[in-house]
């Protein structure tokens, strides 16, 4: 498979693809094309019966540092909802194999956000959690009011997603939003290892049974996705939403109006 923001190899396993995300330069930022192939990609090793189990990466000094703000910086409230950018993360939700993130370097915003769309997650020492969209005169957008405040419980997502704070790879792990800390060197190894582990068993069984454990998310989980991602939509009819991109842009300090 022939993609421009990122490398699928199968086979790095028995039965095991890696999808890796390859926009270096800007960390891994997730620009509309880079998820549009991630949508594919993961569609497409669904299909794919000589795999069984899917690992998904970025390189040792990021994962993905969110959103590509510099893409959505200039938008309207009304340019956000036609472009619905975030009907992509649902197909990957669907994803039927399960998926293992191998984590290092930041996981930011919508790196943060597509960790925890992942069903397991090894992280680098390295590796920094958090949901900075605050910062920038905006929400989190892609599930991360719902699912960190699922994984994580109220208090820490509270004070995660209303100051910004990164949170590191241990206490991400004594917090319960990632499954373990290995060395840098050892965070891709362990996660093939993981995802081929699994790929030894019945992939049928493997499904229903990745299926089942989302279920007991789900019940209540679309109604507060919907409800955060109109409200991430909303952020961009604010002068603030303008101002805190901006001020990322061009590398100065933003300062809010609350208008
Ligand atoms: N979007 C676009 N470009 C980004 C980016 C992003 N989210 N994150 C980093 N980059 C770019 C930088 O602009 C920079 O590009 P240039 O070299 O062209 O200037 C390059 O990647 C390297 O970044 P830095 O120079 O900033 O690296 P650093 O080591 O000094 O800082 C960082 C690293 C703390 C991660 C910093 O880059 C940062 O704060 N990034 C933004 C994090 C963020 O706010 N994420 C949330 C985005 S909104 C979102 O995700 C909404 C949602 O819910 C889906």
């Amino acid at each position: 498979m022939e993609f421009e923001f990122i490398l699928v190899e199968k086979e790095v396993a028995p039965y095991v693809a890696l999808i890796r995300l390859n926009r270096p330069k800007e960390l891994n930022a997730l620009n509309l094309g880079l998820m549009l192939e991630l949508k594919a990609a993961f569609a497409a090793l669904d299909e794919d019966d000589t795999v069984r189990a899917i690992v998904l990466t970025g390189n040792d000094r990021a994962f993905a540092a969110g959103a590509d703000i510099k893409q959505m910086a200039g938008k309207g409230a009304i340019d956000m909802l036609k472009i619905d950018q975030f009907s992509t993360w649902d197909a990957i939700r669907k994803t039927k194999k399960p998926i293992v993130a191998a984590v290092s370097g930041f996981a930011l915003g919508g790196g943060c956000e597509l960790v925890m769309h992942c069903d397991m997650i090894i992280a680098s020492d390295t590796a920094k959690f958090g949901q900075p969209e605050i910062n920038i005169g905006v929400m989190p957008g892609a599930g991360g009011t719902q699912r960190l405040t699922k994984a994580v419980g109220k208090a820490l997502a509270m004070e995660m997603v209303l100051t910004g704070k990164f949170i590191s790879a241990e206490e991400a792990a004594a917090a319960g939003l990632i499954n373990r800390v290995v060395p840098e060197a050892l965070y891709l190894e362990e996660a093939i290892k993981l995802a081929a582990d699994i790929a030894t068993r019945s992939p049928i069984a493997v499904q229903l049974a990745k299926e089942s454990v989302l279920k007991a998310f789900d019940s209540h989980l679309q109604e507060g996705l919907y409800f955060e991602r109109k409200n991430f939509y909303m952020l961009f009819a604010t002068e603030d939403q303008k101002e805190g991109m901006n001020a990322f842009v061009e590398k100065r300090k933003a300062e809010f109006k609350g208008k």
